[in-house]
């Protein structure tokens, strides 16, 4: 399984890419504003950063504009996925990119009927929102298991990509699910290695170390 981050602070990025396990990057359109910066510039440090796939979203509605948006994100660097919406353009545009043989990440994807369109365009990536279906009451985990399974059924290649990460809990069962892929904000993935009792079980070696009076160096 892949494990992207899911933020456009760059020095949040750095200071997690050093562990080296973190496969790609995706930013959004609120993510961006977040940081306050300049998309074309934000993407490139990303990019220049981290060698796997970094989402970049187009922001326009119609298929002129995002395949206009989508060449110049796609210019910046090789590894950019260009990111459109599940919508009936951003489907067209997707098709468009993919043959041009473009990395694109199909998002806002809400049912297993949307994600088999995005694998007919030729997404590389499809991005369920667990996050936002479980805030109406509705079962995110669930869809990742439907798609995962329809997508083994058929052969279709897109990755699935597990967004909208609430928990270190929906990365987990993300996993269980069968996603190829999950974006993480960066709380989260500090959080997935924290365990109260890793941290009790060192406490207790450590102390037991020093009453030795070795040292291994
Ligand atoms: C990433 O690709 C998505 O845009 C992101 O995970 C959405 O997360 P949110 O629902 O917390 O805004």
């Amino acid at each position: 399984m892949e494990l992207f981050i899911d933020t456009a602070e760059i020095d949040e990025i750095k200071s997690l890419n050093i562990t080296g396990l973190i496969d790609g990057v995706t930013t959004n359109p609120s993510l961006i504003a977040k940081s306050g910066r300049n998309i074309i510039e934000t993407i490139e440090e990303i990019c220049n950063e981290v060698s796997g796939p970094v989402s970049a979203e187009v922001t326009a509605t119609d298929f002129e504009t995002m395949i206009k948006e989508g060449r110049k994100l796609s210019a910046i660097a090789q590894n950019v996925a260009i990111k459109v919406p599940l919508t009936f353009d951003g489907l067209r545009a997707c098709k468009v990119f993919s043959e041009d043989g473009i990395m694109v990440n199909v998002t806002l994807c809400f049912n297993s009927a949307q994600a088999i369109l995005a694998a007919k365009a030729g997404a590389s990536f499809i991005s369920p929102f667990i996050g936002r279906l479980d805030d109406i009451g509705s079962d995110g985990i669930n869809l990742i298991s439907e798609i995962t399974e329809i997508y083994d059924i058929h052969g279709f290649e897109t990755k699935v990509l597990a967004a909208s990460i609430r928990s270190v809990q929906d990365i987990i069962d993300s996993a269980k699910f069968g996603a190829d892929v999950a974006t993480i904000p960066p709380k989260f993935l500090k959080a997935m290695y924290n365990h109260p009792l890793t941290d009790k079980g060192l406490a207790d070696f450590l102390a037991d170390w020093k009453k030795t009076g070795q040292s291994i160096l």
